[in-house]
Protein backbone atom coordinates (compact mmCIF):
# COMPACT_ATOMS: atom_id res chain seq x y z
CA UNK A 1 0.00 0.00 0.00
CA UNK A 2 1.34 3.14 -1.14
CA UNK A 3 1.40 6.26 1.59
CA UNK A 4 0.34 9.52 -0.23
CA UNK A 5 3.08 12.04 -1.06
CA UNK A 6 3.05 15.05 0.84
CA UNK A 7 2.12 18.56 -0.65
CA UNK A 8 5.36 19.94 -1.35
CA UNK A 9 5.84 23.70 -1.21
CA UNK A 10 8.35 25.82 -2.81
CA UNK A 11 8.96 29.35 -0.98
CA UNK A 12 10.62 32.08 -2.19
CA UNK A 13 11.19 35.43 -0.48
CA UNK A 14 14.03 38.25 -1.19
CA UNK A 15 13.47 39.53 3.24
CA UNK A 16 13.30 39.01 6.53
CA UNK A 17 10.66 36.30 5.96
CA UNK A 18 7.97 37.14 8.74
CA UNK A 19 5.19 34.91 6.16
CA UNK A 20 7.32 32.59 6.33
CA UNK A 21 7.83 31.84 9.35
CA UNK A 22 4.88 32.31 10.34
CA UNK A 23 3.83 29.31 7.84
CA UNK A 24 6.59 26.98 8.73
CA UNK A 25 5.17 27.77 12.43
CA UNK A 26 1.81 26.52 11.27
CA UNK A 27 3.30 23.30 9.44
CA UNK A 28 5.52 22.61 12.60
CA UNK A 29 1.78 22.47 14.71
CA UNK A 30 0.38 20.49 12.13
CA UNK A 31 -2.11 22.59 10.36
CA UNK A 32 -0.78 22.51 6.73
CA UNK A 33 -0.32 18.77 5.77
CA UNK A 34 2.66 19.83 3.45
CA UNK A 35 6.91 19.68 3.35
CA UNK A 36 8.60 22.93 2.19
CA UNK A 37 10.60 21.02 -0.55
CA UNK A 38 12.92 24.47 -1.12
CA UNK A 39 13.11 27.84 0.31
CA UNK A 40 14.55 30.59 -2.39
CA UNK A 41 16.39 33.81 -2.16
CA UNK A 42 17.47 36.13 -4.76
CA UNK A 43 19.05 38.19 -2.39
CA UNK A 44 22.08 35.98 -0.36
CA UNK A 45 21.82 37.63 2.66
CA UNK A 46 17.67 37.22 3.18
CA UNK A 47 16.41 36.91 6.66
CA UNK A 48 14.27 34.18 5.05
CA UNK A 49 17.43 32.36 4.18
CA UNK A 50 18.62 32.42 7.81
CA UNK A 51 15.26 31.29 9.13
CA UNK A 52 14.57 27.96 6.74
CA UNK A 53 18.29 27.04 7.17
CA UNK A 54 17.76 27.15 11.40
CA UNK A 55 14.61 24.91 10.88
CA UNK A 56 16.63 22.99 9.06
CA UNK A 57 15.09 23.44 5.70
CA UNK A 58 16.56 23.17 2.04
CA UNK A 59 17.50 26.72 1.22
CA UNK A 60 19.33 27.94 -1.69
CA UNK A 61 20.27 31.89 -3.17
CA UNK A 62 19.75 32.04 -6.51
CA UNK A 63 21.38 35.31 -8.58
CA UNK A 64 18.87 36.97 -10.15
CA UNK A 65 20.47 38.64 -12.82
CA UNK A 66 20.91 41.78 -14.61
CA UNK A 67 17.66 43.29 -14.01
CA UNK A 68 16.49 45.06 -11.02
CA UNK A 69 12.33 44.19 -11.24
CA UNK A 70 12.29 40.47 -12.97
CA UNK A 71 15.06 37.70 -13.20
CA UNK A 72 16.48 37.70 -16.40
CA UNK A 73 15.77 34.79 -18.49
CA UNK A 74 18.81 32.43 -17.61
CA UNK A 75 17.81 32.99 -13.68
CA UNK A 76 14.62 32.16 -14.39
CA UNK A 77 15.51 28.82 -15.81
CA UNK A 78 17.53 28.19 -12.81
CA UNK A 79 14.85 28.87 -10.41
CA UNK A 80 12.38 27.19 -12.39
CA UNK A 81 14.96 24.25 -12.81
CA UNK A 82 15.40 24.30 -8.76
CA UNK A 83 11.97 24.07 -7.85
CA UNK A 84 11.08 21.36 -10.51
CA UNK A 85 14.19 19.39 -8.94
CA UNK A 86 12.49 19.70 -5.67
CA UNK A 87 9.21 18.38 -7.51
CA UNK A 88 7.26 21.24 -5.36
CA UNK A 89 3.61 21.12 -6.02
CA UNK A 90 2.85 24.82 -5.21
CA UNK A 91 5.15 28.48 -5.72
CA UNK A 92 4.60 30.21 -2.28
CA UNK A 93 5.61 34.35 -2.55
CA UNK A 94 6.73 35.33 0.94
CA UNK A 95 8.02 38.53 0.09
CA UNK A 96 9.65 38.04 -3.15
CA UNK A 97 10.40 41.38 -4.84
CA UNK A 98 10.58 40.03 -8.47
CA UNK A 99 8.09 39.60 -11.35
CA UNK A 100 8.01 36.51 -12.43
CA UNK A 101 7.33 35.59 -16.27
CA UNK A 102 7.07 33.21 -19.33
CA UNK A 103 8.61 29.73 -18.48
CA UNK A 104 8.22 30.05 -14.92
CA UNK A 105 4.08 30.66 -14.94
CA UNK A 106 3.63 28.49 -17.58
CA UNK A 107 5.31 25.65 -15.97
CA UNK A 108 3.18 26.45 -12.53
CA UNK A 109 0.20 28.10 -14.25
CA UNK A 110 -2.29 28.47 -11.50
CA UNK A 111 0.03 27.10 -8.66
CA UNK A 112 1.80 29.68 -8.00
CA UNK A 113 0.12 31.79 -4.77
CA UNK A 114 1.30 35.62 -3.60
CA UNK A 115 0.40 38.09 -0.54
CA UNK A 116 -0.34 41.63 -0.91
CA UNK A 117 -0.30 43.82 1.65
CA UNK A 118 -4.02 45.78 0.52
CA UNK A 119 -7.15 44.70 -0.64
CA UNK A 120 -7.06 44.15 -4.04
CA UNK A 121 -7.41 45.48 -6.75
CA UNK A 122 -6.58 48.48 -4.62
CA UNK A 123 -3.14 49.84 -4.59
CA UNK A 124 -1.28 47.10 -7.02
CA UNK A 125 2.74 47.64 -6.43
CA UNK A 126 5.18 48.85 -4.07
CA UNK A 127 4.38 50.17 -0.07
CA UNK A 128 0.30 49.41 -0.68
CA UNK A 129 0.14 50.23 2.72
CA UNK A 130 1.96 53.44 1.90
CA UNK A 131 -0.32 54.36 -0.89
CA UNK A 132 -2.88 53.39 0.90
CA UNK A 133 -2.51 55.56 4.04
CA UNK A 134 -1.80 58.72 1.08
CA UNK A 135 -5.12 57.83 -0.24
CA UNK A 136 -6.93 58.10 2.84
CA UNK A 137 -8.90 54.96 3.05
CA UNK A 138 -10.05 54.23 6.17
CA UNK A 139 -10.29 49.90 5.72
CA UNK A 140 -7.31 47.88 3.66
CA UNK A 141 -5.79 44.98 4.54
CA UNK A 142 -3.86 42.00 2.32
CA UNK A 143 -5.08 39.57 -0.18
CA UNK A 144 -3.91 35.86 -1.17
CA UNK A 145 -3.94 35.59 -5.15
CA UNK A 146 -2.61 33.32 -7.88
CA UNK A 147 0.02 35.11 -9.85
CA UNK A 148 -0.91 35.76 -13.35
CA UNK A 149 1.63 37.78 -16.03
CA UNK A 150 0.25 41.06 -14.41
CA UNK A 151 1.31 42.64 -11.32
CA UNK A 152 -1.36 41.59 -8.49
CA UNK A 153 -3.38 40.85 -10.97
CA UNK A 154 -4.26 37.08 -10.65
CA UNK A 155 -7.51 35.88 -8.97
CA UNK A 156 -8.09 36.56 -5.48
CA UNK A 157 -8.49 33.06 -3.25
CA UNK A 158 -8.72 35.20 0.43
CA UNK A 159 -9.25 38.25 2.00
CA UNK A 160 -8.58 40.36 5.56
CA UNK A 161 -9.91 43.70 5.83
CA UNK A 162 -7.89 45.71 8.42
CA UNK A 163 -8.38 49.02 9.97
CA UNK A 164 -6.94 52.45 9.10
CA UNK A 165 -6.26 54.63 12.45
CA UNK A 166 -6.12 58.09 12.29
CA UNK A 167 -3.06 58.19 13.85
CA UNK A 168 -1.37 55.70 11.59
CA UNK A 169 2.15 55.97 10.29
CA UNK A 170 2.73 53.83 7.34
CA UNK A 171 4.85 51.49 9.79
CA UNK A 172 1.88 51.24 12.03
CA UNK A 173 -0.04 50.42 9.18
CA UNK A 174 2.02 48.12 7.84
CA UNK A 175 2.74 45.87 10.79
CA UNK A 176 -1.17 45.76 11.51
CA UNK A 177 -1.21 44.73 8.05
CA UNK A 178 1.50 42.30 8.45
CA UNK A 179 -0.33 40.35 11.75
CA UNK A 180 -3.07 40.01 9.38
CA UNK A 181 -1.06 38.40 6.66
CA UNK A 182 0.56 36.20 9.38
CA UNK A 183 -3.00 34.61 9.86
CA UNK A 184 -4.28 34.73 6.37
CA UNK A 185 -1.37 33.20 4.56
CA UNK A 186 -0.85 30.01 6.50
CA UNK A 187 -4.74 29.66 6.32
CA UNK A 188 -4.88 29.34 2.99
CA UNK A 189 -1.92 27.41 2.30
CA UNK A 190 -3.64 25.00 4.48
CA UNK A 191 -6.88 24.82 2.72
CA UNK A 192 -4.47 24.60 -0.65
CA UNK A 193 -2.75 21.65 0.72
CA UNK A 194 -5.75 20.07 1.70
CA UNK A 195 -7.60 20.30 -1.66
CA UNK A 196 -10.52 22.43 -0.15
CA UNK A 197 -9.59 25.16 -2.42
CA UNK A 198 -10.11 24.54 -6.03
CA UNK A 199 -9.49 27.67 -8.99
CA UNK A 200 -10.98 27.42 -11.97
CA UNK A 201 -10.71 31.05 -13.32
CA UNK A 202 -11.39 34.28 -11.96
CA UNK A 203 -13.99 34.30 -8.82
CA UNK A 204 -14.31 30.54 -8.38
CA UNK A 205 -12.15 30.47 -5.61
CA UNK A 206 -14.41 29.78 -1.72
CA UNK A 207 -12.48 30.29 1.13
CA UNK A 208 -13.29 31.56 4.33
CA UNK A 209 -10.10 32.69 6.71
C1 LIG B 1 4.83 41.32 3.13
O1 LIG B 1 4.36 42.48 3.74
C2 LIG B 1 4.01 40.96 1.92
O2 LIG B 1 2.79 41.60 1.90
C3 LIG B 1 4.79 41.46 0.75
O3 LIG B 1 6.13 41.41 1.16
C4 LIG B 1 6.23 41.49 2.58
C5 LIG B 1 7.15 40.38 3.00
O4 LIG B 1 7.51 40.42 4.31
N1 LIG B 1 4.50 40.67 -0.42
P1 LIG B 1 8.28 39.18 4.94
O5 LIG B 1 9.59 39.00 4.18
O6 LIG B 1 7.39 37.98 4.83
O7 LIG B 1 8.54 39.58 6.36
Amino acid sequence: MSVPAPFRLGILGSGKGSNFVAIADALAAGQIPAAVALVVSDVPDAGILAAAQARGFPARHIPPGRFRTKLDEEAEASFLAALQEAQVDLVVLAGFMRILKGDFLRHFEGRVVNIHPSLLPSFPGLAAWKQALDYGVKVTGCTVHLVDQGIDTGPILAQRAVPVRDDDTPATLHERIQVAERELYPAVIGALARGELRVRGRGAAGFQG
